[in-house]
């Protein structure tokens, strides 16, 4: 099993406390998992350049930015993952700019659920304030691309709330080590409700321009194809795409 966490913090390897969380988390893992591969990859390896909003992705199915920065290793290395750990430092009450450059370059993943059935964890990490919001908006980012959100961890290192730390987060990065690995097992346990509208409301559009495409004889966008090819323009609802795919992404 490959467990992937990806750390979206500026601040140099061993300074970042959003760092240290996920290597905590990910020796909680590495103990109740024996034989899992755990790779941490942060932003000074494998930098994420912004979106330049040209909408490629969407009509052609790739990302001209890919070969000029480190999305496409991100991509295999997303695909090839077993179960992700998703970490962001809190910027301004939201994700780092990291991880918003991160989200915004798989857009196209939210219309094609590129990502379903992939077990998760959304982390964030803040001074004071911000943690919650930072940590719901990443993990909703990660459910409509098809994630399974298996727990979110809103940390802070002052304050109220789940103190980094304190025995009280110990015990919350110990339940979400659990419930991850549970995720691997039965993923659609996970599946979100926010998934699912989005599912059915892309069902609903993907449908209505292929039906308009094929009677003006013109070709589809990318993702309406890639939507059909992956069967998900004949399912009632995304779990059951997940349970006819068999589960977990791979
Ligand atoms: C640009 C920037 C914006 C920040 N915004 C907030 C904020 O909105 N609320 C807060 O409590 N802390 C804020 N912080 C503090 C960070 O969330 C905190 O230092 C966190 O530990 C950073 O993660 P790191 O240790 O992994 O680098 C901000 C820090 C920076 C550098």
């Amino acid at each position: 099993m490959k467990i992937l966490a990806l750390v979206f913090a500026s601040r140099r390897e061993g300074k970042s406390v959003t760092l240290q969380v996920t290597e905590e988390l990910c020796g909680l893992l590495h103990a109740r998992s024996a034989g899992a591969e755990l790779e941490i990859v942060t932003m000074s390896e494998l930098p994420v350049l912004s979106c330049v909003g040209c909408k490629t992705c969407f009509q052609e199915g790739f990302c001209p930015q890919d070969g000029a920065d480190g999305m496409a290793a991100l991509r295999q290395k997303l695909r090839d993952c077993d179960a992700l750990i998703a970490a962001t430092p809190v910027y301004m009450y939201s994700v780092s700019g990291w991880c918003k450059n991160f989200l915004d370059r798989c857009a196209r993943w939210c219309h094609v659920f590129e990502l379903l059935g992939k077990p998760c964890v959304a982390l964030s990490v803040t001074g004071q304030t911000g943690a919650a919001r930072a940590c719901d908006y990443l993990s909703e980012c990660l459910e409509t691309m098809g994630c399974c959100v298996a727990a979110r961890l809103p940390m802070q290192r002052q304050g109220e709330g789940l103190l980094v730390g304190s025995e009280e987060a110990q015990a919350a990065l110990s339940e979400a080590a659990g419930k991850l690995l549970d995720a691997v097992r039965q993923p659609e346990n996970y599946l979100s409700e926010l998934a699912e509208a989005q599912f059915q409301a892309l069902l609903r559009s993907f449908r209505s321009i292929e039906t308009f495409r094929t009677l003006m004889g013109r070709r589809c966008p990318d993702e309406v194809d890639t939507f059909r090819q992956r069967g998900l323009m004949n399912c009632a609802s995304l779990r059951e795409a997940l349970l006819k795919k068999g589960g977990s992404a791979t």
